[in-house]
């Protein structure tokens, strides 16, 4: 088994989704290692998202990952970042497929609902961002 770093995103906790994508990642076989409730500054989403500092949409995946409170945590599972994407499907709403997590409760693709690790560096970097290790089961 290895892990995977998820965040709900604020426009999902806004819509009144946690529940539900919680349900969605436990159904799809995934362990809660870690889990918060809690909101990011300008200053901490900016350092959370370095890795995107160039892109052209930098400035306002800040500011949205910053605008109302997230749901961050670590997740167990055998293959865990590659199932946990596939688990919530394209970063595009509206080229994910059905039954996804972006595709039921997402609208854009700024506001996409949930992140999920993209490669199992990044998730031990990312969790390790918001857990100290006697956080995580
Ligand atoms: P995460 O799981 O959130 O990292 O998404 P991803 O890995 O599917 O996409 P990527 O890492 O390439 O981009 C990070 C986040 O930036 C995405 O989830 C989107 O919220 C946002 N993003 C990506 N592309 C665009 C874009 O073209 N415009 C805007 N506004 N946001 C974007
Ligand atoms: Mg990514």
């Amino acid at each position: 088994t290895n892990r995977t770093f998820t965040m709900i995103k604020p426009d999902a906790v806004g819509n009144g989704h946690i529940g539900a994508i919680l349900n969605d990642i436990i159904q799809g076989g995934f362990k809660i290692i870690a889990m918060k409730y809690t909101s990011l500054s300008d200053e901490i989403a900016g350092q959370f998202y370095t890795v995107h500092k160039e892109r052209p949409f930098y400035g306002e995946l800040v500011s949205f990952m910053s605008s109302g409170p997230i749901v961050a945590a670590i997740l167990e599972k055998e293959n865990a970042v590659e199932d946990f994407r596939k688990l919530i499907g394209a970063t595009d709403p509206s080229k994910a497929e059905a039954g996804t997590i972006r595709n039921k409760y997402a609208k854009s693709i700024d506001a996409n609902a949930i992140h999920g690790s993209d490669s199992d560096e990044n998730a031990e970097i990312e969790g390790s961002f918001f857990f100290s290790a006697f956080e995580r089961f």
